[in-house]
């Protein structure tokens, strides 16, 4: 069973400056929570209850003071400096002691899921026996991501990151699980061109061996990533308009740890007591009362 995952929130997020000049990017808003509120539900909701979080040096403290250790979410979170943006397979590595002996998720914390039936897709993906599994989904500009390219009977092929020429529509998200080879594979990965260890070496690592899976996540789905001034304005204005059609909240943690069973009704309850009145507030005694 899956039970681990990272959290990937470091980066300058340079293409938000000056929004990030003095915040760290998963912090900035989307809508009414913190970004990264997001990309945690995402492992959460997929059963996962130990999450380290891997962030700047610099920032460790803010996430902290947001999140702690996990406690009233009924999980456990634990923090780890990334001193620069050495790629994605970096968590793999820094994390290693984390990691254990275990399967580790990753996911990255500018991105956003959201679609019905995402919380059962998730947890009969989670269950890997051995090998990697990615999610695949269809997007209008391929070339700004890992591109998946398909033989004519959709066996996957190759991945290509950032390709002129893209193969096909379908890109590699940003939400990824692994076998505990992830470790060794990362190690053994030579940084790019551009100085990074790369998600796609490490996935073209799994397919080689015949051992990566790729999943389909449908047109029901959406997937942002807010690392753009107008991407992140985008799932701002995409949380807000579902949000309020539904009166139901996208990431509310709390709500998911209580439906997860991560925590009891007692303690949502507590928890909920000694927040500051707000639509948050509102929202979770809304929840506790129509339970
Ligand atoms: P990017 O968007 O590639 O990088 P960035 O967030 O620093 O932004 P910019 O390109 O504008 O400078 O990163 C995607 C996500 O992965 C984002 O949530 C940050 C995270 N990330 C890390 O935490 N460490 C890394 O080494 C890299 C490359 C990304």
């Amino acid at each position: 069973m899956l039970k681990k995952g990272i959290v990937l929130a470091g980066g300058d997020g340079t293409r938000l400056y000056p929004l990030t000049k003095t915040v760290s990017k998963h912090l900035l808003p989307v809508y009414d929570k913190p970004m990264i509120y997001y990309s945690l539900s995402v492992l959460m909701m997929s059963g996962i209850s130990e999450i380290l979080i891997l962030t700047r040096p610099e920032d460790i403290h803010l996430y902290e003071k947001l999140l702690g250790d996990g406690y009233a979410l009924g999980i456990n979170i634990q923090y780890l400096a990334q001193p620069s943006a050495g790629g994605l397979p970096e968590a793999f590595i820094i994390g290693e002691e984390f990691i254990g002996d275990d399967h580790v998720a990753l996911i990255l914390g500018d991105n956003i899921f959201y679609g019905s039936g995402l919380f059962d897709f998730l947890k009969k993906n989670i269950e890997l026996e051995n090998g990697a599994t990615v999610f695949a989904y269809k997007v209008r500009e391929p070339n700004r991501f890992g591109v998946i390219e398909f033989d004519k009977d959709n066996k996957v092929v190759s991945i290509e990151e950032k390709p002129t020429f893209p193969k096909s529509s379908y890109v590699v998200t940003g939400l990824y699980f692994y076998d505990n080879n992830v470790v060794s594979y990362s190690k053994s990965l030579s940084p790019s061109v551009r100085g990074e260890l790369e998600i796609t070496d490490l996935n073209n690592i799994y397919l080689s061996k015949n051992n990566l899976h790729v999943k389909f996540l449908g047109r029901g789905n959406a997937w942002l990533d807010a690392g753009t001034c107008d991407s992140l304005l985008e799932a701002s204005e995409f949380v807000r308009t579902l949000e309020h059609r539904q009166g139901l909240k996208i990431a509310c943690l709390e709500e998911i740890a209580y439906l997860n069973n991560f925590i009891s009704k007692e303690k949502l309850i507590q928890i909920t007591e000694t927040l500051y009145d707000s639509n948050h507030k509102k929202y979770l005694l809304n929840l506790i009362n129509e339970n």
